[in-house]
């Protein structure tokens, strides 16, 4: 059992969370470009101040990647730690009890955009090589670290970085932690995460808005019609209709069924907790598989006309969606884009000019549940939980995964420390202070447990 943290290193690692959480890296927002580099310094220098060595910020097209590494022996295990110090935009910043970028303590948890993706999880790491460095003078295993700073928009630049860096990241086991535990006393080690492919849908009717009386009963609305395409793309049995999207996808098997099955899983409880008179999941499946080992299809973003306050009528000249799929193996995100792109052109009237624009996507990830990799993790958890972790897919995408696994050659422990209730991507993020310190201690479990691998 390692040694648990003393109250004085406890605050000082939440300041340091505190200080880089300060720092708005919205990877997205190029008026914060600035701001994200600043944040990739607030990293290395933690980083240093942990002990790493060659701590370097690389120059990417995009926002830098910051590197450091600890190299113990050659004859050791060498583990790469990814992690992201980018996040998701802050608003709306109006339905924040506290600033954004002011992490504030309330109930044990701290609040911010990035608490708990990913700021909090991978700092984890660092401070574990902190206090190992402290306690130890040096590590268990050679360590190498790669925070990045676009993974909140797909990761554009990191493919190439690690083919370019082929050698200097070469390594034995990919860490990872940008996930969540199962339940707040259940850590969870992830074998499986989705993929994505996303799409923006312009249609437009008119030149200009119009007087909805003077025009409505003869000008089509695109409005409505952007709405009738929307609402055919998944059926009463809760599938996605367009063609050809479930022919490649590899059914749950009766095994990983099974596993499922035993699981703690309460669906009232997922249903309480986000507030909805039912869940929905895709026929044939429960909640728990379908929002993790099932593809799927949403409408994230909808827009038209008049949505102020009051009524105002009008007709609109334009109506915007953007929609995706999470997919699972063997779905190809460019051919699902696709796939999608041809069955909405085909279901759009003939009165609407219609754009479909393709955006960033990410390949599903899968590793067999008992990848002996993962054992590593098993061992870590039981030693500071005295419990063994469930295995589990995630439904959340990390797109840069499988390229960790196809160029570099690397197997991927996923072991997050975050909660799927702690808001990552919405108002009012935070993250578990008591999972700050826990992640630490795990993760300096984790690295005497990599010795054996
Ligand atoms: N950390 C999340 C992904 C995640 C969340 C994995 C919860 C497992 C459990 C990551 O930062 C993220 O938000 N990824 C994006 C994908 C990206 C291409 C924008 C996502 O899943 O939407
Ligand atoms: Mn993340
Ligand atoms: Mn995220």
């Amino acid at each position: 059992m390692s040694t648990t943290l003393t109250d004085s290193k406890k605050s000082a690692y939440l300041e340091d969370l505190k200080t880089l959480l300060s720092i708005p890296s919205v990877s997205t927002d190029p008026a914060r470009k600035e701001e994200v580099g600043r944040c990739a310094q607030e990293v290395s220098r933690q980083m240093k101040e942990a002990g790493l060595q060659q701590v370097e910020i690389m120059d990417t097209p995009g926002h830098p990647v910051v590197y450091g590494e600890y190299l113990v022996d050659n004859a050791l295990p060498t583990a790469l730690v990814y992690g992201h110090y980018d996040v998701q935009p802050e608003d709306p910043v109006e339905l924040w009890t506290t600033p954004p970028f002011e992490p504030t303590v309330r109930d044990g948890k701290i609040f911010a955009r990035g608490a708990t993706d990913d700021k909090g999880q991978f700092l984890c790491h660092i401070k574990a090589v902190g206090a190992l460095l402290e306690e130890e003078s040096t590590l268990p295993i050679n360590l190498k670290f790669i925070i990045e700073g676009e993974e909140e928009i797909g990761s554009p630049n990191l493919a190439p970085f690690l083919k370019k860096h082929k050698e200097k990241l070469n390594a034995d086991v990919l860490l990872v932690s940008d996930s969540a535990m199962y339940a707040p006393d259940q850590p969870s080690v992830v074998y499986g995460l989705r993929g994505l492919a996303y799409l923006q849908i312009d249609l437009k009717g008119a030149d200009s808005d119009l007087h909805s009386g003077v025009f409505g009963g003869a000008v089509p609305n695109p409005a409505l019609e952007l709405c009738k395409i929307l609402s055919q793309l998944k059926d009463k049995d809760e599938k996605v209709t367009v063609p050809g999207f479930y022919d490649k996808v590899e059914d749950m098997s009766t095994e990983e069924r099974t596993a499922y099955g035993e699981l703690d899983f309460d669906p009232e409880e997922l249903r309480k907790s986000v507030g909805v008179n039912k869940l929905t999941p895709e026929a044939g499946y429960n909640a728990l598989e379908g929002r993790t080992a099932r593809p799927t299809l949403e409408v994230n973003g909808l827009l038209s006309g008049y949505t102020g306050e009051g009524a105002k009528t009008v007709l609109p000249a334009k109506a915007m969606a953007k929609v995706s799929c999470r997919l699972v193996p063997n779905q190809d995100p460019a051919e699902i884009a696709q796939l999608l792109e041809d069955y909405i052109r085909k279901l759009c009237p003939e009165s609407m000019e219609c754009t479909v624009t393709q955006m960033h996507g990410g390949h599903p990830w899968l590793t067999p549940p008992d990848h002996p990799a993962l054992e590593a993790a098993a061992v870590a958890v039981r030693k500071v939980f005295n419990k063994e972790p469930v295995r589990i897919r995630e439904g959340g995408s990390i797109p840069i995964v499988i390229d960790f696994q196809e160029i570099l050659g690397l197997p991927g422990i996923l072991l997050g420390y975050g909660l799927n209730d702690e808001n990552l991507h919405a108002p009012n993020e935070h993250f578990r202070i008591e999972n700050y310190y826990r992640g630490i201690e795990i993760s300096k479990e984790l690295f005497r447990a990599l010795k054996n691998l």
